[in-house]
């Protein structure tokens, strides 16, 4: 089946190339990633907007914060989203967490294939990473709601206080977090017509 891999304004200014070295995930996304259950089956477009342009997304939101952290975490990868294509499309060392076994071999097979060496997969719990890690930057799309996190993070405020957590969200509505938290809502369009929103969380 044919599609467009586009990319949408935004993205227009560190697409060099990128589309290119993100086409060998999409094939094997609609391939080995339906075959092995890592995602239910999509038509190839739907993969390249709703997976590979909103992973894109992430990029671009630690690109403007100017994330110096040196690891970044995506927490219930599941299969390498968002956390492959920002490591294809970056240098940083990305670390893809999923409690399944049978992800994180899947996950590896394809990084030894592509030879992606700034990328590992780790079978791990998100939620005891959350509580551990200091000076990191968290990824999330689809693992836990934003209210969920909030929770955890606010019974661990000290210990998170240098991270960030970049995360996709449902609501417009992030009132009730700014008495502890800096919250910055991103709208961006995954394609023409098609709006999503990541929020960006960092412990006042
Ligand atoms: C809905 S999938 C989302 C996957 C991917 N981030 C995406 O956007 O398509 C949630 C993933 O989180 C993983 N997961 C659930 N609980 C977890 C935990 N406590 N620690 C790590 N991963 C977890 C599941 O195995 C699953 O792969």
């Amino acid at each position: 089946m044919t599609f467009d891999p586009q990319i949408p304004s935004w993205g227009k200014d560190f697409s060099n190339n990128v589309v290119e070295k993100l086409l060998p995930y999409h094939s094997w996304l609609s391939s080995t990633g339906v075959k092995t259950g890592l995602i239910s089956p999509k038509n190839d477009q739907f993969i390249w907007d709703e997976f590979i342009v909103h992973s894109l997304y992430f990029y671009k939101i630690m690109l403007e914060i100017n994330c110096s952290t040196e690891d970044i975490y995506d927490l219930g990868t599941g299969a390498g989203i968002p956390g492959i294509p920002l490591g294809i499309v970056s240098n940083n060392n990305v670390k893809l967490i999923d409690i399944k076994q049978k992800r994180v071999y899947e996950l590896e097979r394809f990084l030894q294939s592509q030879k992606l060496s700034n990328l590992q997969a780790i079978k791990a719990d998100a939620q005891i990473l959350l509580k551990q890690q200091e000076n990191t930057t968290f990824v999330m799309r689809c693992y836990i709601p934003k209210n969920s996190l909030v929770k955890t993070l606010e019974k661990n405020l000290e210990i998170n206080k240098n991270n960030t957590y970049i995360i996709s969200s449902n609501s417009k509505n992030y009132d009730q977090l700014t008495e502890k938290f800096h919250v910055k809502q991103e709208k961006f369009f995954i394609n023409t017509n098609e709006y999503r929103f990541i929020d960006v969380i960092t412990v006042k």
